[in-house]
């Protein structure tokens, strides 16, 4: 039997119901605010990814799906290319490749799967879905203010009370911006010296070649070495602790509870200055739910023209996963069955399921096969609200049996009458 692809899994009915769900109500949100969609390439050149995310990360060393391509034409032969881990660097290279900053201010929002070669456990796919924004443009559009950090933070404490997840937790920190990581990098060098020694292998090659990858690390003999680390907020400039404070003073202002957190660095290079995390109690280990931050130096390291930015991509699996127990709430079930009762029923049944669509009702429609027994046991079975008979008897006279799944009552009804009634009982 060919089965899917460990880390990757299908998608079924009813779960679905609660991903578009989950869609529908970020768009709406996203719309709100004013972002517009953009939908770029499922792979890209491998070297977008080493650049933007950074070679020392987890991701681009170790979890990337990477192939050459086989095309024969020789301009493009042999071409490395990757499946994207994440859209951040995706959308900085189209808003270069298209001169996107001429619009001013990019407000930018995407919804699609991402691929890491992870170890699969609950929360965590080799395919999984982001829901991702970006706000990009050019410095003289205002694109660097903290206004633009605690909207983008606000906005997404407005779509989680709305999706109904409950006990989230907004974790903050600032990383500072290239001078301080270079100030402080030469700190955590100089700290880990001495007890580099003791730490896992992969600590041991990030200590010489990018020590901000060490606050990765998953190793528990690790950590009580990494807790007594130096900490990034005892470097900041004065620019960006301006930045950072006025940020966390808007979030005040407007009511949003955050957490700082100065261990939080991310697991990607690209970052600087407003760093953040939302993480949900129920989830276990893989608790953060989303995550982003600021990248003003992104575009430039892609060869682009200075475009500072903010964003955040979150987890659609586990945002579901930490839906899942409403579930039930979200599922419409059909508001009637329509059961054809005898040979020749099926054509006029399927007039009168058209016709109650047009009034906005979900109709599941049976089979004239069917005996009224199991016409009536599907109706239960799909959760249909009521059943309608559809017989010759009905269509002569234009009267109908409606059924109450729920009471077991039957009334007759005038086909003219058949949708408000159904309606009404919504
Ligand atoms: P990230 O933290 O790598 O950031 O991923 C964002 C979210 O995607 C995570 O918080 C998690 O919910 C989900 N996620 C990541 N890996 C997996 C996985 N293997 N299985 C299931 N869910 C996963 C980014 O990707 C950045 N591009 C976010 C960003 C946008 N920063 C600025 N703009």
């Amino acid at each position: 039997m060919i089965k899917a692809i460990r880390g990757t899994r299908d998608l079924l009915p009813p779960e679905t119901v609660l991903w578009n769900f989950v869609e529908a109500a970020a768009r709406d949100v996203f719309r709100q605010y004013n972002f517009q969609e953009i939908r770029t390439p499922i792979f890209e050149a491998t070297e977008l990814f080493a650049r933007g995310v950074g070679e020392d990360t987890d991701i681009v060393s170790k979890e990337m799906y990477t192939f050459e391509d086989r095309t024969r034409a020789d301009s493009d032969k042999g071409q490395s290319l990757t499946l994207r881990p994440e859209n951040t660097a995706g959308v900085v290279r189209a808003y270069i490749e298209h001169n996107l900053g001429e619009r001013g201010l990019n407000k930018l929002f995407y919804i699609g799967p991402q691929f890491r070669r992870e170890r699969p456990q609950k929360g965590r796919y080799r395919q999984f879905y982001q829901i991702g924004a970006e706000v990009i443009g050019p410095p003289t559009a205002g694109s660097e203010s903290p206004a633009r950090d605690a909207e983008i933070l606000e906005m997404l404490a407005v779509l989680l009370d709305r999706l109904g997840v409950a006990n989230w937790t907004l974790l903050l920190n600032s990383v500072g911006c290239f001078d301080d990581r270079q100030r402080y990098n030469q700190a955590l060098r100089k700290a880990l010296e001495p007890v580099i020694g003791q730490m896992c292998e992969d600590c041991q090659r990030r200590a010489a070649t990018n020590p901000l990858r060490v606050f990765d690390c998953k190793v528990p003999e690790d950590q009580p070495i990494i807790d007594k680390l130096p900490r990034i907020s005892q470097y900041l400039d004065e620019p960006c602790r301006e930045h950072f404070a006025e940020v966390q003073a808007i979030l005040m202002a407007v009511g949003v509870p955050f957490v700082l957190n100065d261990r939080l660095v991310r697991g990607l290079d690209y970052y600087t200055r407003t760093a953040f995390e939302f993480t949900h109690g129920a989830l276990g280990a893989q608790n953060a739910i989303l995550g982003g931050g600021r990248y003003d130096g992104l575009s430039e390291a892609l060869g682009g023209p200075k475009a500072p930015g903010i964003g955040f991509a979150i987890g659609e699996d586990r945002l579901v996963l930490s839906l899942q127990e409403s579930a039930d709430a979200v599922v419409k079930k059909p508001d009637a069955y329509v059961a054809p009762l005898g040979a020749g029923m099926n054509r006029p049944a399927a007039g009168l399921a058209r016709e109650l669509r047009q009034h906005d009702l979900i109709i599941e429609l049976g089979d004239e096969s069917f005996r009224l027994k199991k016409s009536l046991e599907t109706a239960t079975k799909v959760g249909a609200r009521f059943a309608i008979i559809v017989g010759e008897n009905e269509i002569a006279s234009g009267v109908f049996p409606l059924k109450d799944q729920t009471s077991g009552e039957q009334v007759k009804v005038q086909r003219a009458d058949l949708a408000a009634r159904i309606q009404a009982a919504r």
